[in-house]
């Protein structure tokens, strides 16, 4: 008899399509589009790997819709996820951090039921000093009547998102996703060019033990902010202190705290008073993850998944990782905490 040691390994091709059994109404055009974005990931991987070699570090001069100089890597990656999932008959319309306006399908192309919307490099500006970056997805159900995707369809809130995830290109190439039952994680194995199961069913540690924040804006926040900070590091004494990680790239310091238990911040400040990152390109897809990994989001006063989204490129102040963490958060920032008082009377 032959003895068989090697252990069986899941792809993410056979993982989607376990998972599509499961409904039984499923047409397959959901988990065509994470295939397509599986692929695109993989040529998006393969650039962010090269990028020094191929000369294509630094940035282009354009200027980007949130007026922020965007890096070419930006553009290609946009480029890579438009070729990918624009032809497959599966989409109606596409919208990207990158991109002003929607992105329709080509008139020679079939539209199909489902909005994708993208950030397709995120944490970009760290590309020029090997960081890692990352790829963020959202996927809606068309709800307009019409054959093209329109506005109405893009700013749908993100509870009704029917899927969304996540690439994180660092030391190894991973992908997060969920369909709404549970979050999975997917390796990429360079020697075979394929994406494996590496973590079942991510569960988030109800408390966390890392704070995501650049705290250079300490100035520029509110009070009721600066006193959850303190409270964060343990620095008002009801909490255990938090080791503050702060990567710069979302996607990293959201992908380090699911895995080990923390919070991400960025709260709103003086000058950026809806904080700066997007509601349906990094909040929604993130939330939708965290809550199925048993975490939280909000922006202080709601669950993200609950904002009406009003504008494509919307901001949002953000919190989000451990539940326990999330909810510290939402109490704290209704209930004004007191003045702090001067280090005499402490
Ligand atoms: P992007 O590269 O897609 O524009 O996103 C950058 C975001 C996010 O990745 C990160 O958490 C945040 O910007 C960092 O902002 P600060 O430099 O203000 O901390
Ligand atoms: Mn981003
Ligand atoms: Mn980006």
């Amino acid at each position: 008899m032959v003895k068989h040691t090697a252990t069986s390994v899941v792809t993410i091709e056979r993982y989607i399509i376990e998972q599509e059994k499961l409904h039984p109404e499923a047409t397959g055009e959901l988990s065509g589009i994470l295939y397509d974005l599986a692929l695109a990931a993989k040529m998006i991987a393969n650039k962010v790997r090269s990028a020094g070699l191929a000369d294509i570090l630094g940035a282009t001069d354009d200027i980007n819709v949130q007026g922020e100089v965007q890096q070419k890597l930006d553009v290609i990656a946009n480029e890579i996820i438009v070729k990918a999932v624009d032809h497959g008959g599966r989409l109606c319309a596409m919208a990207s951090e990158e991109e002003p306006e929607i992105i329709q399908i080509p008139d020679n192309f079939r539209c199909g039921k489902y909005c994708l919307l993208f950030d397709p490099l995120d944490g970009s500006s760290n590309i020029d000093v090997n960081v890692p970056v990352g790829t963020i997805f959202s996927v809606v159900r068309k709800i307009t009547r019409g054959a093209r995707g329109e506005m109405e369809d893009m700013l749908q809130p993100g509870r009704r998102q029917v899927a969304s995830g996540y690439v994180i290109y660092g030391s190894s190439t991973m992908l997060v996703y969920t369909t709404g039952q549970g979050a999975h994680g997917f390796t990429l194995d360079p020697s075979i060019g394929e994406f494996l199961l590496s973590h079942p069913n991510i569960r988030i540690p109800q408390m966390g033990r890392y704070l995501s924040v650049n705290d250079s804006y300490e100035r520029l926040w509110d009070d009721n902010v600066r006193g959850l900070m303190r409270r964060y590091r343990g620095l008002d004494g009801e909490r255990t202190p938090m080791s503050v990680r702060y990567v710069g790239s979302l996607v990293a310091d959201f992908h380090r705290n699911l895995l080990g238990g923390g919070l991400f911040a960025y709260p709103a400040n003086k000058k950026s008073p809806k904080g700066k990152l997007r509601l349906l390109y990094e909040a929604n897809p993130l939330a939708f993850i965290v809550e199925q990994a048993g975490g939280a989001a909000t922006n202080g006063g709601k669950r993200i998944l609950d904002i009406e989204p009003a504008d494509l490129h919307q901001r949002t102040p953000l919190y989000i990782g451990s539940k326990l963490d999330v909810e510290m958060a939402t109490s704290m920032l209704a209930n004004p905490v007191p003045e702090e008082q001067p280090l005499a009377a402490r």
